[in-house]
């Protein structure tokens, strides 16, 4: 890293999970599915459902609030707010405006970051050139998804997989030689078409027709994607590790995008990364997209599986199609 950049690390961490529990078995009664297809083929039991009045704002503000207590900060020491979403409450204000007001962050800028599943890790990337810069100290990095509300409910090959949630970190000033060591991010935008919510944009814009015709819905290949993820997964973490100069053997503990269990073992299989060193809640809350890797990294500090020092690896991929990777040596 060059000498002139401030290390930069994750301060303090929050989650917030709808209470509302959905299961394979409740999903039993809705469509045509098992609780046994669901497990088998991706690893989901269950999974959090917000009510009809929670937007993903709530969700973001929630959590932001429990990073930043753990951070020990106020809203008022907070210079940059970034929420990573693919269902914020509107196209305008960005879901990061509303949560800087919820929050009294008068301080901060705010914006949305849209790099779908992969959002969190674009997120720590984006924050951290702020504060390796000098140019803030204390930034707000948010995944949060109400994915519930554009699910197709009637759609049994997508509505099993997804659930609602959030996750934050707070990102500041580490001490030397710790705190987020590098980050890899990429895109394949000639694969979009295989992860869409067609309408409700320039291309498409809101009409009678595109919403009888499900268009406001997640629109998905999943063998496309299941294919572009078990490829990508293994080659993002290897590159982290070259960027970071580790090797797979410093990794302490890998924490993936938690979209299927089977990409996850395919992934730890190539690169022979043992279960014990990977981070899995899947099989809890589904795919939550951008809040599903700093849900599970809170989870994992909260529950004692990170200790100072310890080498981290998050990676993920997504709709776009977008793939990202990050390398921290962490220390609280
Ligand atoms: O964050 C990124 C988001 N997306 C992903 O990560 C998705 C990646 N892809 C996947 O995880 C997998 O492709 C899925 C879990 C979506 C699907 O698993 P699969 O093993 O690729 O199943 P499939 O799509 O090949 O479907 C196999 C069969 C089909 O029936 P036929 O044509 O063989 O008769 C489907 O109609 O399973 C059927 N099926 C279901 N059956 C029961 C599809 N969904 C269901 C369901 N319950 N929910």
């Amino acid at each position: 890293m060059d000498k002139m950049l401030k290390p930069v690390g994750i301060a303090g961490t929050g989650r917030c999970l709808p209470e509302r529990i959905l299961t394979n078995f409740d999903l039993e009664r809705m469509v045509d599915t098992s609780d046994e297809w669901i497990v088998s083929r991706t690893g989901i039991s269950e999974r959090r459902i917000s009510d009809a009045g929670t937007a993903t704002s709530d969700l973001a503000t929630e959590a932001a609030k429990k990073a930043m207590e753990d951070a020990g900060i106020t809203a008022g020491e907070i210079d940059v707010i970034i929420v990573a979403t693919a269902t914020p409450d509107m196209a305008f204000p960005s879901t990061a405006c509303i949560v800087q007001s919820n929050l009294g962050a008068l301080q901060a800028s705010a914006f949305d970051v849209q790099a779908a599943c992969t959002g969190f890790i674009y997120g720590l990337s984006i924050g951290e050139k702020f504060i390796s810069t000098g140019d803030a100290k204390n930034v707000l990095v948010i995944g949060a998804e109400t994915l519930s509300k554009i699910c197709n409910w009637e759609d049994r090959s997508t509505c099993v997989l997804f659930g609602d949630g959030a996750g934050a970190a707070v990102l500041r000033e580490a001490p030397k030689d710790s705190g987020i060591i590098a980050t890899l991010l990429g895109a394949e935008g000639w694969k979009g078409q295989y992860l869409t919510l067609p309408a409700g944009g320039s291309r498409m814009p809101a009409s009678i027709d595109t919403v009888k015709s499900g268009k406001h819905f997640i629109h998905m290949d999943g063998g496309e994607v299941y294919k572009f993820a078990v490829g990508v997964m293994p080659q993002a973490t290897l590159g982290v590790l070259e960027k970071a100069g580790l090797s797979l053997d410093d990794i302490d503990l890998l924490i993936p995008h938690q979209a299927n269990k089977r990409i996850v073992d395919s992934a730890a299989k190539r690169l022979g990364i043992p279960q014990d060193k990977i981070f899995m809640n899947l099989s809890r809350y589904g795919n939550m997209s951008s809040a599903s890797i700093p849900v599970a990294l809170d989870e994992a500090v909260k529950h004692g599986l990170v200790k100072n020092g310890d080498n981290l690896v998050l990676v993920g991929f997504g709709a776009g199609l977008t793939w990202g990777a990050c390398a921290i040596k962490w220390s609280k």
